[in-house]
């Protein structure tokens, strides 16, 4: 029987568990969701607890479909920018804080305040972002000064769940990144940043490599789960860099990035070198594979179009819909959509910015709406293309996510986009890169080039076409954000 290993993604919606044999095909999965709380409008919390369950439920499920498979390894990955924060015996203090939370405006402040924010761009990739988990750690200590005390040490959300399998912390510098205080060159804490903000680089988890082995299993949780004790647990990448491992992305093949169109929008096009947009519009974060990545994020991508379904067409189907998006035109016949629902992060970094349709006419229908939103969402990981595309070239993104599966929003995404687009024939997210890196890690593999040979080859490419009604509503959408500033 061959053996397999497995991959663990700790999102937001949901925990999900696959076991991948060494050849690259899924033998065994399951998925388990948790709920999200928001105690307050703008802020979204998790419960720890609620992600331990679900994970060994989803563990126990895939063991049991393992028929006599032997695991070698677990790999980990997760939602990125969380704050788990235990105290002195390692409990939980309060819910975690997630990725999308915005409560943290006034600690984004302060530590620009401290840091210079070109300083801080230059140091960490990023300016102080609302998301990111250090902020969130100002906010506990201004806002709930009584549980900071008993902070011991934080952690993202899936080095919390590492933490538990194995009774070791750490964390790797793909997730670290996202925190706001790893230096990039060197890929450890910044202690001048920390020091500057009166906090101790104790707080954090020591960080290593990706591939790197950062615990074995407990005995405890091995008997609970099925899996052998003392399996390796490799540290493993935040799901963005995870997903990228799952679809052979790396800065070892140049010119090649991805594209998701899930809940939101993601453009992830690896570096070899952390040079940041100065202005910090696009993300830079370290990649799971040794080097680095630009990324591009809009927030409410399949989002919006969800929205716009669940509230004004409940009983369209996707479908359908995308239907009606094509008996409008390129340009939508003049209408504007800015998809800021949820506000955005690239390339304006803004919680407070709303969404809109502008040039609305009486000769315009419900299809020209969604057609708006469509290529409102291209126009905006667009926006964030240039950026990248300014730092390190790319000619080609592989194309994944919900929304790229209709044949309409792939080609207006290509032709926005002004990109080569490719289908991949798998896309397993980023489950699968987590168990891609456990191989690594293991030695299954010598290296993650030597693993990339199993992924399988990627399929159907789609090539921009020019089109001057997009070129003309682009630099019309690129006035949007400004000109709507005084009305909010
Ligand atoms: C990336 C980001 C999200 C989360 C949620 O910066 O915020 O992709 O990782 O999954």
């Amino acid at each position: 029987m061959s053996d397999v290993v497995i991959g663990l993604d700790l999102g937001t919606g949901g925990v999900r568990a696959i076991a991948v044999d060494l050849k690259g095909r899924i033998v065994a999965q399951a998925t388990y969701s948790y709920s999200l709380l928001t105690p307050h409008p703008g802020w979204t919390e998790q419960n720890p607890s609620d992600w331990i369950e679900s994970s060994l439920k989803a563990l126990s499920d895939v063991t049991q479909q393992l028929n006599g498979r032997q695991a070698i390894a677990l790999g980990l990955s997760g939602q990125m920018h969380g704050m788990v924060p235990l105290d002195a015996q390692g409990q939980v203090i309060r819910p975690a804080i997630l990725w999308n939370d915005q409560r943290t405006g006034k600690a984004v402040e302060e530590i620009e305040t401290v840091v210079p924010r070109h300083d801080l761009i230059q140091r960490t990739g990023n300016p102080a972002v609302t998301g990111f988990q250090l902020p969130k750690l100002l906010w506990l200590r201004s806002e709930e000064p009584q549980a900071y005390k008993q902070v011991r040490q934080i952690l993202l959300p899936k080095d919390y769940l590492g933490y538990v399998l194995t009774g070791e912390t750490a964390t790797e510098p793909s997730d670290a990144s996202g925190i706001g205080c790893l230096n990039l060159a060197s890929r450890q804490w910044d202690r001048e940043i920390l020091a500057a903000l009166k906090l101790s680089s104790d707080l954090f988890p020591p960080v290593v490599a990706s591939t790197a082995i950062s615990g074995r299993l407990k005995a405890d949780i091995a008997a609970r789960v099925g899996l052998p004790a003392g399996l390796p647990v490799v540290a493993g990448g935040g799901d963005n860099a995870a997903a990228a491992i799952g679809l052979g992305i790396s800065d070892r093949q140049p010119n090649r990035g991805s594209l998701s169109i899930g809940t939101s929008g993601v453009i992830f096009v690896p570096c070899d070198r952390p040079t940041p947009d100065p202005e910090g519009r696009v993300h830079l974060f370290c990649h799971a594979d040794g080097g680095y990545h630009l990324l591009g994020v809009t927030l409410a991508a399949g989002g919006a179009l969800r929205w716009y379904r669940d509230t004004f067409a409940p009983d369209i189907a996707f479908t359908n819909l995308m239907a009606l998006a094509d008996s409008s035109e390129p340009g939508a016949r003049g209408v504007l959509f800015l998809p800021h629902l949820a506000g955005e992060r690239s390339p304006y970094l803004d919680p407070d910015t709303r969404g809109a349709w502008v040039n609305l006419s009486l000769a315009h229908s419900q299809s020209d709406l969604i057609r708006a939103v469509l290529e409102g969402v291209a126009f905006s990981l667009r926006a964030a293309l240039e950026i990248i595309q300014e730092i390190t070239p790319v000619q080609q993104l592989l194309a994944t996510g919900g929304g790229v599966r209709s044949p309409l929003w792939f080609k207006l995404l290509a032709d926005i986009l002004q990109i080569e687009l490719v289908a991949p024939q798998a896309e397993e997210g980023a489950a699968y890169g987590a168990a891609i890196l456990a191989m690594v890690g293991v030695g299954a593999y010598p290296n993650l080039e030597a693993a990339f040979e199993i992924l399988p080859e990627g399929g159907n490419i789609v090539h921009p076409q020019q089109c001057s009604a997009y070129e003309s509503a682009f630099e019309r959408y690129a006035l949007l954000y400004e000109a709507l500033k005084a009305v909010r």
